[in-house]
Formats: C-alpha cells, structure tokens, sequence
C-alpha cells in the first residue's frame, strides 16, 4: 500500500435545501517519494481534496489512508498527532503566526514535539531557505516571497512524510515562484518527501510526475509530468 490512499471519497455540502457535490467518488494512490499536481478550474475542489487528504477536513463517505492510519478510524487527538507526525503543508496565502518572528514560525512545529533543538533545526532551516538575515522579522516585515521561504521551512521542520502545498506560488511573481518551487522541490528531494501541489501553472505542473486533472468534484484524467 503507498502512503496515501484515496477510496471512493465524496464531500458533499449542505446549501439550505440543496445538497452540494463537491467531490464526487475520488480514487487516487500514491506511492512514498511521488510528487503529484492537482490541476483544475476554479471551484473544482482541489482546495476540498487536499484538506481531506491531510487530515484537515472529514469526507462525506469514503476513506483516507494516510501511512497506514485510516483518519475516519482515528480520534481528533490521534488525527492531530498523525498531522503533526507525518503531513507538511504549504498555503497561498502563507498563514504564519502574525505575533511571532520568522524563527519563532518555524520552531512551532518542532515544539509541539518537544524537540530540544529546535532553535537550531530552526536556525538551519532558516538558513537553507535563504533567509539567514531575517530570523527575527515579523510576517508584515517580510515580502511575500520571504513569507513563503518561512512557510516552507516551517512545514519541511517536522521532516514530514508527504507535503500538501496549495497553489503555493499563486500569490508571487514569477521569478519568486520559481525560486520557491526550486526549494520545494529541492527539500522534497533531500527529504524523500511525497509531494502533492494544486496548481493552475501548467509549467510547474509538468515538474511533477504525475498530473491529475479534476473537473467539477471529478478526476477527468491522469498524465506524466
Ligand atoms: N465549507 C464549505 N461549504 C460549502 N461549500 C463549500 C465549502 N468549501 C468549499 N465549498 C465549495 O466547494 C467547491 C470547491 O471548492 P474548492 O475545493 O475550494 O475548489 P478549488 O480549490 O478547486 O478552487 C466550490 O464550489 C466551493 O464554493
Ligand atoms: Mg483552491
């Protein structure tokens, strides 16, 4: 079995009286050391599939496996843990702690986990990314590439299993994206982390290898990347 298994998930929503599909019947396997793009228009329920399959969200019916657990079988404490033990994620808007340095971002994760290096796994991270000179700013003193820099250090401090990242260059200019998907897939590289990337650039889509296309809560089709 891979390291994460996608059985029949569906994720329905409930509108007044309308029932919403916003994934309909969802099988994907994915072997440890992948990297994979989900490609789709908007509203097709990328965001919706990436939530469930790292544990943030429940599906309607069906099962996610992630390394061995299935979340459906777990408490919320036991699926917490799984996150913090095994998933990194990468947002497109960032979402670090506005009240803490970019040192203090990255050694969250390490904390929760009671590591007693974590200023300097943090420092090395930090480091790795690029952004030596900026460990004690705040998020609002950091550009938007510089966030990302933190948010990837921060989701890479755990060593995680497999990395979800959200259209994680949807929000920087090309030139900065690219630096930021050369250090996704970098890290991804040294860590022999599973990688799975929403996003609506073709071009980093084809860096991945493989490309599901999803289409209103449906896979269409899979490619190479
Ligand atoms: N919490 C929610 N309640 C109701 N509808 C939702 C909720 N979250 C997402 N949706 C709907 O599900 C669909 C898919 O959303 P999303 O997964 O964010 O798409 P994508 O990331 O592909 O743009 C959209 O129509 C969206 O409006
Ligand atoms: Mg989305």
């Amino acid at each position: 079995m891979g390291i994460l298994s996608i059985k029949d998930v569906s994720k329905t929503y409930q509108s007044g009286s309308r029932k919403l599909t916003v994934l309909d019947q969802v099988n994907i396997e994915i072997s440890e050391g992948e990297s994979i793009a989900i490609v789709g228009p908007s509203g097709s329920g990328k965001t919706t599939l990436l939530g469930l399959c790292a544990g943030l969200d429940s599906p309607s019916t069906g099962s996610v496996i992630l390394n061995g657990n299935a979340f459906e079988k777990l408490t919320e404490d036991q699926r917490a843990a799984a996150r913090s033990r095994d998933v990194g994620f990468i947002f497109q808007n960032f979402q670090l702690l506005p009240t803490l340095t970019a040192l203090e971002n990255v050694m969250v994760p390490l904390e929760l986990k009671k590591r007693k290096d974590a200023k300097s796994k943090a420092i090395e991270l930090l480091e790795k990314v690029g952004l030596k000179d900026r460990m004690t700013h705040y998020p609002t003193q950091l550009s938007g590439g510089e966030q990302q820099r933190v948010s990837i250090a921060r989701a890479f401090a755990n060593e995680p299993k497999i990395l979800f990242a959200d259209e994680p260059t949807g929000n920087l200019d090309t030139e900065t994206g690219e630096m930021i998907e050369d250090l996704i897939f970098n890290l991804n590289k040294e860590q022999g982390t599973t990688l799975i990337l929403v996003t609506h650039d073709p071009e980093l889509a084809k860096r991945t290898d493989r490309i599901i296309h999803i289409k209103g809560g449906k896979i269409q089709e899979e490619s190479h990347g």
